[in-house]
């Protein structure tokens, strides 16, 4: 079996790793005092790198647009998370997404939205039923849309480069990739870190085959920092209309409340209505009876 020959080397440079090869081969062994040294000169490099890091900072949160959805996430999404938005087809995914960057673009943000399958003039026209003047916030420079975009991954990072972008959409993942080969590419991790680097609050919209009472998870929802779901479901058991319904299904460093909650399409977009409990029947249906999941509020820091 393979020896792992630097069985420490996470805080080992590039460089340093070069260095104990040379030696390696030029001494024909493992020269141990070597390896020691640059050890130890790499862990000093690397504790100055996590001190200028300031992990201590309070968790800066970004609005979604919703009022009522930031008061499901301690106030908002955390500054640089990547968000899956998903659910099944017409849910509201690309509104919900939309709207998360048209409050970005009130508070004098930069946004960019890459769309796979509509077409800038449709999203122009759809979204004017909001009040939302996409083409006047293109022209003041706050927001660029690529509608029906044959960008590749590398493209994208480019683009994410220049432009400098403090939220981002894609719609869909699934348009552009399969969920396996994309976690692991090399020009999704490439983007994805310049995206935390540059602390680039993004909604990756997804798409599900199957509703949100279904506990079936796709690459994507490991990845995403957070999750939400967008569906439409029977809130009590006399009604005969599907309401729409959100569910925050997952919040990194944040304390989530999973349950489903009622929204509607107002005349400025996506409004939650009065938060709700479920009934019990339905809460059962949904895993959901013991709903509170995260981390404690009080402490509301970066643990890691
Ligand atoms: N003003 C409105 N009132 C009621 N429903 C609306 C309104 N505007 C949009 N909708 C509904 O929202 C849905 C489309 O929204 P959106 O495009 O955001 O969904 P989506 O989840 O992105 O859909 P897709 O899976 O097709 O991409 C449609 O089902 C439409 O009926
Ligand atoms: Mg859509």
């Amino acid at each position: 079996m393979a020896r792992n020959k630097y069985p420490v080397h996470t805080t080992l440079s590039g460089d340093a790793i070069k260095v104990l090869e040379r030696y390696e081969k030029e001494l024909g062994a493992k020269n141990l005092v070597l390896e020691k040294a640059l050890l130890s000169l790499d862990t000093e490099r690397f504790k100055s790198k996590l001190d200028t890091l300031n992990l201590d900072i309070a968790i800066k949160r970004i609005s979604t647009g919703v009022m009522g959805l930031d008061d499901m996430l301690e106030g908002g999404v955390p500054e640089g998370f990547s968000v899956i938005v998903t659910g099944p087809p017409g849910t509201g995914k690309t509104t919900l997404s939309m709207q998360f960057l048209v409050d970005g673009i009130k508070k004098g943000e930069k946004c960019i939205f890459f769309s796979f399958e509509e077409s800038l003039q449709q999203l122009v026209q759809h979204f004017m039923r909001f009040g939302w003047d996409l083409g006047k916030y293109i022209d003041d420079g706050y927001l660029e849309v690529f509608g029906m975009s044959m960008l590749t991954l590398e493209e994208i990072t480019e683009i994410l480069e220049t432009y400098k972008p403090n939220r981002l959409v894609f719609d869909s993942l699934n348009a552009f990739t399969n969920p396996e080969d994309f976690r692991k590419s090399t020009a999704w991790r490439s983007s994805h870190r310049l995206m935390k680097q540059r602390k680039i609050t993004s909604f990756l919209i997804t798409e599900k085959h199957h509703g949100i009472e279904t506990k079936h998870f796709d690459e994507y929802d490991f990845f995403g920092d957070g999750i939400i779901f967008l569906d439409s479901m029977k809130i009590n058991e006399v009604d005969t209309m599907l309401s729409p319904v959100l569910a925050v299904q997952k919040m990194r460093a944040t304390k989530v409340d999973i349950t489903p909650q009622p929204f509607r399409f107002g005349e400025h977009g996506i409004v939650k209505n009065r938060s709700i409990h479920l009934e019990s029947r339905l809460q059962k249906r949904l895993g959901a009876s013991s709903m509170e999941r995260g981390y404690d509020k009080s402490s509301n820091k970066l643990g890691y």
